[in-house]
C-alpha cells in the first residue's frame, strides 16, 4: 500500500507532502483511510525542537477520522467499511487501564508519543526504503491510509459526518471532559477558563451543559472571547501581556474565587492566577503545556486548594466521543462551528492560521 502523508522531517521545518510505503497490519492493528484529520497544539510542538536534538522523520496527526479499510485477524470491535474516530492508544495492562482510567496508562509514553510501536517498529517507509516514525497517539493520521492500534478506534454511526468528527479524539473531548469528567463540574458552581482556544472553548460549551453557575472565559484575543461568550461565558477577562494581575481581576469577577479553574493557556504565570483565583477550597484542572516551571507562594498551598492534572479529559473515547457527537447532533456542543477546514496540502498554511489566532480548530481534508 502507498499513501500520500505529511512529514517532519526536521524541527523547525516545514512539514512536506510526501509518497509512503505503508507495511501490513498487525494482528492488533486496524488499516484506516482518513477523511479528515484535526490539527492540535501537540501536533505542532515538534516544530518547536532545535534541528539537531529532533528525532527523525515522522508522521503526526491525533484527530483522524476515516473509514476502515482491512483490519488484522485478532480485530474484533470493528470491520472494514465501518466508520471511524481515532483517539490515543493505551496498554490494557497497568494500573491506570485496569481501573478503566485510560488516559493515565503507565505506558502513555510508549504507545503515543514514541516515533513507533512500543516495540520500536514503524509502518511507513520512504521513498529511499527508510523508516519514518509512525503511531503517533496509536494513529499518525496525517497520511490518508495509516496502520492503527485497534485501541485508537472508535467506531460511530456512519449517519454522522465523518469530516467534523476528528477533533472529538482529542482537543474537543480534552476541554469537554475536563470540565464533566475530571472536575465534575456540579450544576451552579462557578469555573474559570484560561485560554479561550478549542480546549477553553469546549470547556464552555461543556459548561453549559453541566449547569455550571458563573463561567469566566480569559484569553489575550478579544475575539476568542466574544467566541466565549457566544458559547455561553457570562464573564471575560481580557488579558495581554503580563499577567501579573490576573489573580485580582479574577477574584474580583467572581466575587472572592472560583470554585474550579480550567488552565489552557500553558503559560506559568496564568496557571499561577488560575490557582490564586480560587476558592479557598476551590481545584485547579491543568491541561495546558508550557516549557516552564510552576510556582506557587507558600502561602497559597497552605489551604484546602487542590491542584489535578487532566490528561484527555479523563475519556474513555468508546464512550464518551459517541456521547459527545449525540450532544453536538442536539444541538447542545455546537464545537463544530470552530472548525475551519484545509486540503492536506495546505497543513502548513493550517498551522499558521492557528497560531495567528485565525483558526481555533484546523481540520485537515483528504
Ligand atoms: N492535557 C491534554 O490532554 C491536552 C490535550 C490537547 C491539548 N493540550 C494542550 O492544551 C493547550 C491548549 O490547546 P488548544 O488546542 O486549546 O490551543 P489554542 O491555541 O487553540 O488555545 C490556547 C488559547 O490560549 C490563549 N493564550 C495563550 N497564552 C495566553 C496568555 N498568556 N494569556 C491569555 N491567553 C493566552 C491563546 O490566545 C489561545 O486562544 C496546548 O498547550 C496543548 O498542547 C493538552
Ligand atoms: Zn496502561
Ligand atoms: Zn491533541
Amino acid at each position: 500500500m502507498k499513501t500520500r502523508a505529511a512529514v517532519l522531517r526536521t524541527g523547525h521545518g516545514p512539514f512536506t507532502i510526501e509518497e509512503l510505503r505503508v507495511n501490513e497490519p498487525r494482528s492488533d492493528e486496524v488499516v484506516v483511510r482518513m477523511v479528515a484529520v484535526g490539527v492540535c497544539h501537540t501536533d505542532l510542538r515538534p516544530r518547536e525542537i532545535p534541528a539537531e536534538q529532533y528525532g527523525g522523520p515522522q508522521v503526526y496527526g491525533h484527530e483522524g477520522a476515516g473509514v476502515v479499510e482491512a483490519v488484522g485477524d485478532d480485530v474484533n470491535s470493528v470491520a472494514p467499511g465501518d466508520h471511524v474516530v481515532l483517539s490515543f492508544a493505551w496498554c490494557g495492562d497497568c494500573p491506570s487501564c485496569a481501573a478503566t482510567r485510560p488516559s493515565y496508562c503507565y505506558k502513555l509514553r510508549d504507545y503515543n508519543m514514541s516515533g513507533a510501536r512500543p516495540d520500536g517498529s514503524t509502518c511507513f517507509t520512504d521513498a529511499d526504503g527508510k523508516p519514518v516514525g509512525s503511531h503517533f497517539f496509536g494513529q499518525s493520521s496525517f497520511a490518508e491510509l495509516s496502520v492503527v492500534a485497534e485501541k485508537s478506534v472508535v467506531k460511530v454511526d456512519s449517519s454522522l459526518e465523518l469530516a467534523r468528527l476528528g477533533p472529538l479524539g482529542c482537543g474537543i473531548q480534552t476541554g469537554a471532559g475536563a470540565v464533566m469528567n475530571s472536575l465534575a463540574v456540579p450544576e451552579g458552581a462557578s469555573l474559570v477558563i484560561t485560554g479561550s482556544g478549542a480546549l477553553g472553548l469546549s470547556a464552555v460549551m461543556a459548561a453549559q451543559v453541566v449547569g455550571a453557575g458563573q463561567v469566566v472565559a480569559v484569553d489575550r484575543h478579544q475575539s476568542r472571547l466574544d467566541l466565549a461568550r457566544r458559547y455561553g461565558a457570562s464573564d471575560v477577562i481580557l488579558s495581554t501581556g503580563d499577567p501579573g494581575d490576573l489573580a485580582e481581576n479574577i477574584l474580583d469577577v467572581t466575587g472572592g474565587g472560583a470554585d474550579f479553574a480550567f488552565e489552557t493557556t500553558g503559560n506559568a504565570a496564568v496557571v499561577r492566577a488560575a490557582y490564586e483565583g480560587l476558592t479557598f477550597v476551590g481545584t485547579l484542572g491543568m491541561a495546558g503545556v508550557g516549557g516552564a516551571d510552576v510556582s506557587f507562594g507558600f502561602r497559597s498551598m497552605v489551604s484546602g486548594r487542590t491542584i489535578q492534572g487532566v490528561l484527555e479529559g479523563d475519556s474513555v473515547p468508546t464512550r464518551f466521543i459517541p456521547y459527545l457527537a449525540e450532544l453536538n447532533t442536539q444541538g447542545r456542543f455546537p464545537y463544530d462551528e470552530l472548525i475551519t477546514t484545509f486540503p492536506l496540502e495546505q497543513i502548513n498554511e493550517a498551522e499558521a492560521a492557528s497560531t495567528s489566532g485565525d483558526a481555533v480548530k484546523p481540520v485537515l481534508l483528504f
